[in-house]
């Protein structure tokens, strides 16, 4: 009985799976893979339950890192997947990072520290690790457009920051242009992270290598791109079955899905995989002993056609709105 529970620990414990820790320019550390917990391409079958499930999956398999939004509606269940998970002793807070997001209808600066304390009291936790705002610009109550800029609610992610409800601040959605706003300012705090669309159809060089010259690091959201459940037979390529992914995963012996996910990780993209199918958060973090090379990079980079999966295209002409160019 002894040497079986033994077995079954060093089993699953050879099966974890920790990623490596990028130092952000604040000097916090973060895991480089992080499990999504957006809906945006959840089944109708699939409940709130289902994120905490998956929450806990995702640290048995040896995720750290784990990514919601106060948008998501999901927080809740995020918190009570760490808490269960650190009841059973697989981890402790100070091993986990916790990011969430400040959603558009609070940019006002003297909303952003209300806001965090809402979304840490839905995640049952006194900080996170990460705070970003989600989208640059901003709405009120009723979602129609408000003049805020950002940099007034970057002051009140400062605020959060200082109080200690935050380890780090940083920006989603953000473009070049706008990235660059935030060094104008000599005093401020550089936001540590920018996280943005990432995946063969959706490349993003131009902005990736600003920020990462910058020393912002670059968080991949919806790495699958047209790939998974929002493809229609007219979506461009590449699928899961075409000829490069595939020679790329019998040559690595990896998946397909690996295979876009390192492609990620190989430009120094830190991947925000979602999955609530415990086969698939298993194989989604397995992607670090390999690295493509710069030419198999530049390969699946031929898909790109600067084609977003997430356009927020009902903001477009709202001030601030980033994609534009
Ligand atoms: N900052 C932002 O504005 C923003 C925007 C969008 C997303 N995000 C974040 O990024 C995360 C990921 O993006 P996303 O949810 O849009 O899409 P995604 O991670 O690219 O794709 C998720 C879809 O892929 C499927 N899938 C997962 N692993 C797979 C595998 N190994 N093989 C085949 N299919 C697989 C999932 O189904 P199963 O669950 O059934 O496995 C799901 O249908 C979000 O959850 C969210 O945390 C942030
Ligand atoms: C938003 O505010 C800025 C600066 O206060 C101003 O220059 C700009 O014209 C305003 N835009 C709109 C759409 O009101
Ligand atoms: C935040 O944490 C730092 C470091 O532990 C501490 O020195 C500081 O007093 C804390 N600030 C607040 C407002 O709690």
């Amino acid at each position: 009985m002894i040497v079986l529970l033994l077995f079954c620990f060093g089993f699953n414990a050879a099966l974890a799976v920790l990623a490596p820790v990028v130092t952000l320019n604040d000097g916090n550390k973060m895991p480089i893979f992080a499990l999504g917990t957006g809906r945006g391409t959840a089944k109708e079958t699939e409940s709130l339950e289902d994120v905490k499930q998956a929450v806990i999956w995702a640290i048995e398999a040896g995720y750290r890192h784990i990514d919601t939004a106060s948008i998501y509606g999901d927080e809740e269940q995020v918190g009570q997947g760490i808490a269960e998970a650190i009841a059973k002793g697989l981890v402790t807070r100070q091993e986990m990072f916790v990011t969430t997001k400040l959603w558009s209808d609070r940019h006002a600066r003297d909303q952003v520290v209300p806001a965090l304390k809402e979304s840490l009291k839905r995640l049952g936790l006194d900080y996170v690790d990460l705070y970003l705002i989600h989208f640059p610009s901003a709405v009120d109550d009723e979602g129609k457009p408000l003049n805020i800029s950002y940099l007034e609610t970057w002051k009140g992610m400062e605020d959060a920051k200082r109080q200690n409800l935050t380890k780090s601040i940083g920006i989603s959605n953000f473009n070049a242009a706008q990235v660059y706003d935030f060094l104008d300012d000599e005093h401020g705090i550089r936001p540590a992270v920018n996280e943005v669309e990432v995946n063969p159809t959706h490349a993003q060089e131009v902005l990736i290598s600003h920020c990462i010259n910058l020393g912002i690091a670059v968080m991949g959201y919806s790495p699958f791109g047209y790939m998974v459940s929002r493809k229609s037979a007219n979506a461009p390529p590449p699928r899961f079955d075409d000829p490069l992914i595939t020679e790329l995963a019998a040559k690595y012996k990896k998946t397909p899905a690996q295979i876009v996910l390192n492609w990620l990780y190989s430009r120094d993209v830190i991947p925000v995989a979602k999955s609530v199918n415990k086969k698939r958060i298993a194989e989604n973090i397995d992607i670090f002993d390999f690295r493509l090379n710069d030419e198999e990079i530049a390969a699946i980079a031929k898909f790109d056609k600067n084609l977003r999966v997430i356009d927020f295209k009902d903001w477009k002409g709202y001030p601030y709105y980033p994609f534009d160019y």
